[in-house]
């Protein structure tokens, strides 16, 4: 069962889910599944404003695009130092390799360290189309990190961080499904109204793998914070 807090501030609710990460780490979490996205850029910042300290802790991105070298400004390596790493070092921080020579081999890399070092704490963002990480509708609930070729609509929501869509990658490496449902505890961040069909969908129960954020229904201890707001009058 999703658990769901709704804030009318968005300095509350990233206060919140700051004030989350700190509670898991002081009940011992020390490993860490990062997200990217708009929605965290806003997290990250308020994570450096404060004296938290992951310098014995161990990072784990979702994904990364196939082809962006760790130097391209759009890749998720470039995300994270920028937002979050240069300010606030890990331990050791891990994210796919988009420029892994052999899909299979790197895939297998991330899947075993992350079975090495099992996620205590796990971010979540989520697409429209109720993607995480980038399990695009229709992954199966049981997969384990793999390529994806991003859909069309993926690509046009995140087209906005490039100069054109023809420079949005069409392939990147995900965590898979079963990667991120391994994890203890998930706070997924749901902001904005163009997310609020899917979220309605999450917090209906549902469980399908047309819509891959509803595996977390079946997840012990899933918390969604939201700026959305209960729609009165519904039909
Ligand atoms: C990307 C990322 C996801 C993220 C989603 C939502 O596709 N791979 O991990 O959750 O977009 O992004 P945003 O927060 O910008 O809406």
């Amino acid at each position: 069962m999703v658990k769901v807090k709704r804030f009318s501030s968005m300095d509350d609710l990233y206060s919140h889910a700051v004030a989350t990460i700190v509670e898991a780490k002081n009940n011992g979490a020390t490993t860490f599944g990062l997200a990217t996205g708009g929605t965290m850029e806003p997290l990250y910042a308020k994570i450096c404003k404060t004296d938290i300290d992951f310098s014995h802790c161990i990072s784990f991105n979702l994904d990364e695009y196939v082809g962006l070298e760790a130097t391209h400004q759009q890749s998720y390596a470039y995300y994270m130092n920028k937002h979050l790493f240069n300010q606030k070092p890990f331990l050791a921080s891990y994210l796919p390799d988009g420029l892994a020579v052999d899909p299979l081999v790197e895939t297998a890399r991330y899947e075993g360290l992350l079975q090495q070092y099992p996620l205590d704490f796990q971010l979540l963002g989520i697409g429209q189309n109720g993607h995480i990480g980038f399990n695009e509708p229709g992954t199966s609930f049981a997969s384990l990190t793999h390529l994806v070729t991003l859909e069309e609509s993926t690509r046009q929501a995140n087209a906005r961080f490039f100069s054109s869509i023809d420079e949005v990658p069409t392939q990147a490496y995900t965590m898979g499904i079963q990667s991120i449902m391994r994890a203890k505890c998930i706070l997924l961040l749901a902001v904005g109204e163009a997310k609020r069909e899917v979220l309605e969908r999450l917090l209906a129960s549902d469980y399908t793998e047309d819509v891959p954020a509803t595996a977390l229904s079946k997840h012990p201890n899933v918390m969604v914070l939201t700026d959305l707001q209960e729609e009165e009058n519904k039909l």
